[in-house]
């Protein structure tokens, strides 16, 4: 398992999860991680899509234009789509009311981009994606449809959540979790049925260090602790 692949999908790489609860340094790993990604693309048809609810998060990685605003912040599809046109990354910062019908309008614009431009390969980061996936509700059709066509379109999504993701839909369409300091342990027993991880073993080293983690590659079932993500690196 390698961190530099989380960002770019190769046609054989699914979809990845990261959790961990607030502050537990989710945003700062993929910030950092899609810095040195973007940083050394040189693939002019990558694009990385950050889909915030929040409306947090990112916005530093943009360019500037003479007016020090950010190139690529955008808060609707029209936006995204325009942006991409031109732009590696977008960060999108949704309007609040109609939050489900915008998620579902961005993941099938990214599909009908991809059938125009066969070339491009796509990350989509979901931020707070619990709102989206529940395990109690079923998943919308644009979600399913990313779930299970998303690896051989080269569109990954990467997941982020305070809480395991359990949703049916996932099952058997993501190849490695991120773990920060997780959830309550009532979820481990459905994370492991659903992904063969039990975070048992790493609870400890998880507490006692702030912000580091466990990558746990889902098809070998191998697990690694991580240090802390270096904050001095750029
Ligand atoms: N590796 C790190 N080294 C130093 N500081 C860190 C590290 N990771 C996170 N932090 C600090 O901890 C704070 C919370 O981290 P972060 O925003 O990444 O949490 P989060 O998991 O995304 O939380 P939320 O779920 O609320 O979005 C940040 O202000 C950040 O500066
Ligand atoms: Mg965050």
């Amino acid at each position: 398992m390698n961190l530099s692949d989380l960002f770019m999908p190769t046609g054989k790489t699914l979809h990845k999860v990261v959790v961990g609860q607030s502050g537990s340094g989710k945003s700062f790993f993929l910030e950092k991680g899609a810095k040195a990604t973007l940083k050394q693309n040189e693939n002019p048809n990558f694009r990385l899509v950050y889909f915030s609810p929040k409306q947090e998060g990112f916005i530093d990685l943009l360019p500037r234009d003479r007016k020090k605003r950010p190139i690529g912040l955008v808060g609707s599809v029209d936006e995204m789509l325009k942006n991409m046109e031109k732009n590696t990354l977008t960060v999108f910062y949704p309007d609040p009311s109609d939050l489900e019908e915008t998620m579902e309008d961005t993941i099938n614009s990214l599909f009908d981009m991809k059938d125009a431009n066969p070339e491009m390969s796509c990350t989509l980061i979901i931020d707070d994606a619990q709102v989206f996936l529940s395990s109690r509700k079923q998943a919308s059709d644009g979600f399913r449809r990313l779930a299970l066509l998303g690896r051989s379109r080269s569109l990954n999504a990467i997941f982020v959540s305070h809480g395991l993701i359990l949703n049916k839909t996932l099952e058997g369409q993501v190849d490695s979790l991120y773990f920060f300091t997780l959830p309550a342990p009532v979820h481990w027993k459905a994370g492991e049925e659903r992904y063969g991880f039990n975070p048992a073993p790493y609870v400890n080293d998880l507490k006692s260090t702030p912000y580091s983690f466990v990558g746990f590659d889902v098809r070998t079932g191998s697990a690694k602790m991580f240090s802390p993500i270096d904050s001095d690196k750029n």
